[in-house]
């Protein structure tokens, strides 16, 4: 990447000790001054900086390819590249975003196991050598495509304690990786190494050390058969934020100790990851407006003597829902439950009410929430969700003509700072 400045990056320095929250009070002004109150996403591209310089503290002998499934933003992509992280995509136009982004063919992996030819065949002709196959039908294609390419077996295993389950749709069997590998060596196909991913929202920590162990397995079969694997690529499926069930420091120690085991510091395998949601979670907020409500009276209330519990529930529409930045509502059970907040300063004395929350479709499906307490809101009002970076804007569709929420992407001057060394002399450049 030659220039280095805050326009190629499509992102503004926030100037003058300006938070990212005063830009989105900016942002809410000028919509409101143009009459325009189309939701919005923040992306407060510093973050990026902590939770890479996070994952480096953590787990230092693995490097990060960030998956751009969860988030294709440009400026996101382009940052991470700067921090020196690799990019893991599963297809021909995501592979196409970051090579245009100035991200280069070795520092990319084509994670996917089931690959259409003529995405295979822009792979090889672009430089991507580094993919997955877990099945002789994919070995067979890109032997006929790409017959130059390093392979990496992906391998089944125990996702029984992530919220998102994947191995029921990706990975081979322990018990077919022999024939498999034997039939690579029989194609000429060169195999590298295995990977794996536990699932998403992992809330075990001991899923990634079984995992590594049974990779270990698949190495020792692999060099009995011949091959000199020098790959390890652990997945994705690790916390993006706080609230979870297990933190990423407990999962970072268990992959440490079982790395240590398994894959000694000497024994001269790279160790790669696909994370995800770590990078996006907590980078987005989402600014929507209010508009439409109705005030419903509840049947029960009409007999109600309690004058300190209000006899009504709040319904309000929203320019975003399930069919824009939040299809994970409905995609996704596991997500954890929506909290937005209204934008305006709130008096602690305000009436609260139960709310219910409905995206902007007609769809019935399109509901946001339907157990939220709120003060009393008005339309035009605005509300903000926190925590809306990951398989959100990449999910999002025009359905009934309702556009996408436009991203704007921020930066502390101090996280900008920071990030120019680590782009020519970097200590978090490898
Ligand atoms: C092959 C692969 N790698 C990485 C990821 C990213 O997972 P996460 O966001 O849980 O880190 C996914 C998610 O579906 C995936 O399918």
């Amino acid at each position: 990447m030659a220039a280095f400045s805050p326009e190629q990056y499509d992102m503004d320095i926030l100037g003058n000790g300006k938070t990212v929250r005063d830009f989105i009070d900016n942002k809410i002004k000028e919509h409101t001054l143009v009459d325009c109150k189309e939701p919005f996403h923040v992306a407060n591209l510093g973050i990026l900086l902590k939770k890479h310089l996070c994952w480096l503290n953590n787990l230092p002998r693995v490097k990060p390819f960030y998956a751009v499934k969860c988030n294709n933003t440009p400026a996101v992509i382009r940052m991470l590249s700067a921090l020196g992280t690799g990019f893991d995509c599963s297809s021909q136009a995501e592979i196409q975003l970051a090579l245009s982004l100035g991200v280069t063919p070795d520092e990319i992996i084509y994670a996917h196991t089931c690959k259409p030819e003529h995405y295979i065949k822009y792979a090889a002709t672009h430089g991507v050598q580094m993919m997955t196959f877990d099945n002789q039908e994919e070995l067979s294609k890109i032997a006929h495509c790409h017959a130059n390419a390093k392979l990496v077996l992906r391998i089944a295993v125990d996702d029984s304690k992530s919220l998102r389950r994947l191995s029921s749709k990706f990975g081979a069997n322990l018990a077919t990786v022999g024939k498999l590998l034997e039939r690579a060596g029989e194609l000429g196909l060169e195999v590298i190494g295995v990977s794996f991913h536990v699932g998403c929202e992992c809330t075990d920590s001991s899923a990634y050390r079984q995992a590594i162990a049974d990779a270990r397995h698949v190495f020792d079969i692999a060099k009995l058969l011949g091959f000199q694997m020098s790959l390890l690529d652990i997945g994705g499926g690790f916390p993006g934020s706080e609230d979870v069930q297990v933190k990423f420091e407990e999962i970072s120690a268990a992959i440490n100790l079982a790395l240590d085991e398994f894959f000694p510091l000497d024994c001269g395998v790279q160790i790669i990851a696909e994370p995800g949601r770590y990078y996006m979670e907590s980078l987005f907020t989402l600014a929507v407006n209010v508009i439409a409500k109705k005030v419903v009276m509840e049947e029960a209330a009409e007999h109600n003597s309690n004058e300190n519990i209000p006899d009504r529930v709040m319904m309000y529409y929203i320019n975003d829902g399930v069919f824009g930045s939040m299809s994970f509502l409905i995609n996704d059970p596991v997500y954890r439950k929506l909290s937005p907040y209204l934008h305006r300063t709130v008096e602690s004395s305000e009436q609260r009410y139960r709310s219910v929350i409905w995206g902007p479709t007609c769809d019935s499906m399109d509901k946001i929430t339907d157990d939220c307490s709120l003060p009393e809101l008005q339309v035009g009002d605005w509300l903000l969700f926190d925590n809306m970076g990951a398989y959100t804007v990449c999910l999002s569709t025009n359905f009934n003509g309702f556009g996408k929420a436009h991203i704007y992407s921020v930066v502390t001057p101090e996280a900008w700072q920071a990030l120019i060394p680590s782009h020519t002399c970097s200590p978090l450049h490898d």
